[in-house]
């Protein structure tokens, strides 16, 4: 072999420690429609397509809960196949009282962030162009400059809309004109406390 500059063929997993064990593992199975690969009283590997596992849940009794003013991963992001997926998704979750805690179109995606419970965020996204290079084309065409944080929406109207025959490019496209974005993120998502910090720092730029 050669040593050279080589970069990771795929990204394969994410794994989380807590102390809510039973909880996290039925939230992470339900929200992802994932199987046990493996799983024991200390860990449980799950997974829903042809990897051996995508997520992994670790039991650490007497752990700290998180803070959203703590440094870390933000997110991971889960990309389903199309609009109609995702909102499948949300409805079937919102009827066992899980729902997103800041859906917003991001130009490029349209994303259903929930929180599972450790307040850890998951995103679950599609993909808004078919091709990259359609996404970097709306990028250059100045809208997102405009708002580079997106435009929130509300995920039943646009299940409503879509059941009603509305297509999925007008339910995701960006309008030809945009306003630039006052909101910070909801508080659900920031935490009160950065919520309210960026929210008087918004106030008084304006
Ligand atoms: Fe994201």
């Amino acid at each position: 072999m050669e040593i050279g500059s080589v970069r990771p063929s795929k990204l394969a997993h994410f794994v989380v420690r807590t102390g809510r064990y039973r909880a996290m593992v039925d939230w992470y199975l339900k929200v992802l429609e994932a199987e046990v690969v493996f799983g024991d009283d200390q860990a449980t590997f799950m997974s829903y397509d042809d990897e051996h596992h995508r997520v992994a849940i670790v039991h650490m009794p007497g752990l700290l809960p998180k803070t959203r003013a703590m440094a870390g991963v933000d997110h991971v992001a889960f990309t389903y196949a199309n609009l109609d997926d995702l909102l499948s998704t949300y409805a079937r979750l919102a009827g066992e009282g899980i729902e997103p805690v800041w859906p917003i179109n991001h130009g490029a995606t349209t994303s259903l962030y929930y929180e599972d419970p450790d307040a850890n965020y998951v995103e679950l996204q599609i993909d808004n162009f078919p091709t990259r290079a359609e996404v970097d084309e709306f990028l250059a065409d100045g809208r997102f400059a405009i708002n580079p944080i997106g435009i929130d929406f509300d995920p039943r109207e646009l299940l409503e809309r879509r059941k009603a025959g509305a297509s999925i490019d007008e339910l995701t496209r960006w309008p030809e004109h945009v306003e630039p974005r006052r909101d910070p993120p909801p508080a659900r998502y920031l935490g009160r406390l950065h919520a309210l910090l960026l929210g008087l720092r918004n106030r008084l730029v304006r």
